[in-house]
C-alpha cells in the first residue's frame, strides 16, 4: 500500500513537472526578422514603424542599420528569382539603406504579418504598417518572415541566431 502510494505520487509529479514544461514551451517567444525598406528609411520612418509593433506587443530585440550588397539582395530574395519583378526588387533593396531588426513576442511572425498589412498596399487594411506607408506592391515599406523556417533562415543571414534566441 505504502509502495503504491508512493508510485502514485512520483506519477503526479511527473504528470505536473511535464504540464508545466509543456506549457513553458508553448509560451515561449517567437523571433522573426524584419526590414525597414529604402522606400521607409529614406522618409525617416524607422521610428514611426517601430512604434507600430511596440504598441502592438512586439519587441525589437536587435535592429542595424546597412546598405545591402547586390550579391546579398540575390540571395535573400532567391527564392523570387524566376518572377518578373526580381531584378527590379534586388535593384530597389539595394538603392538605399535597409534597417534590418529582430522582433519577439508571442506569435511574432504572424502578428508581425498581421502589423506590417498585405504585401500590396492596395490590400492593406486600415492601421497598418504598408497601408500607411507604402507607395506601391514593391515599395512596400518593410519585410517580414513569412514562416517559422524563413524566420531562422532570415535572421541567420543578418545575425548570429543562436546567441540571439538563447539569451
Ligand atoms: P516582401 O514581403 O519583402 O517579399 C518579396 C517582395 O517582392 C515584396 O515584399 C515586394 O517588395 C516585392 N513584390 C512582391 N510582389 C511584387 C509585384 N507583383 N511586383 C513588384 N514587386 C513585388
Amino acid at each position: 500500500m505504502k509502495g503504491a502510494l508512493k508510485y502514485t505520487i512520483y506519477k503526479i509529479s511527473i504528470l505536473i513537472i511535464t504540464i508545466f514544461l509543456v506549457s513553458k514551451y508553448m509560451d515561449r517567444d517567437e523571433y522573426t526578422l524584419s526590414i525597414i525598406k529604402p522606400d521607409a528609411t529614406s522618409r525617416n520612418l524607422t521610428s514611426e514603424i517601430n512604434e507600430y509593433f511596440i504598441n502592438n506587443g512586439l519587441r525589437v530585440v536587435e535592429q542595424k542599420a546597412t546598405t545591402l550588397t547586390r550579391a546579398q539582395a540575390e540571395e535573400f530574395y532567391a527564392e523570387h528569382k524566376a518572377r518578373p519583378f526580381y531584378n527590379d526588387l534586388v535593384e530597389y533593396m539595394i538603392s538605399g539603406p535597409v534597417v534590418v531588426q529582430i522582433l519577439s513576442g508571442k506569435d511574432a511572425i504572424a502578428k508581425n504579418r498581421e502589423i506590417m498589412g498585405a504585401t500590396n498596399p492596395a490590400n492593406a487594411i486600415p492601421g497598418t504598417i504598408r497601408e500607411k506607408f507604402a507607395e506601391s506592391v514593391e515599395r512596400n515599406s518593410v519585410h517580414g518572415s513569412d514562416s517559422a523556417e524563413s524566420a531562422k533562415r532570415e535572421i541567420s543571414f543578418f545575425f548570429n541566431y543562436d546567441e540571439v534566441t538563447n539569451k
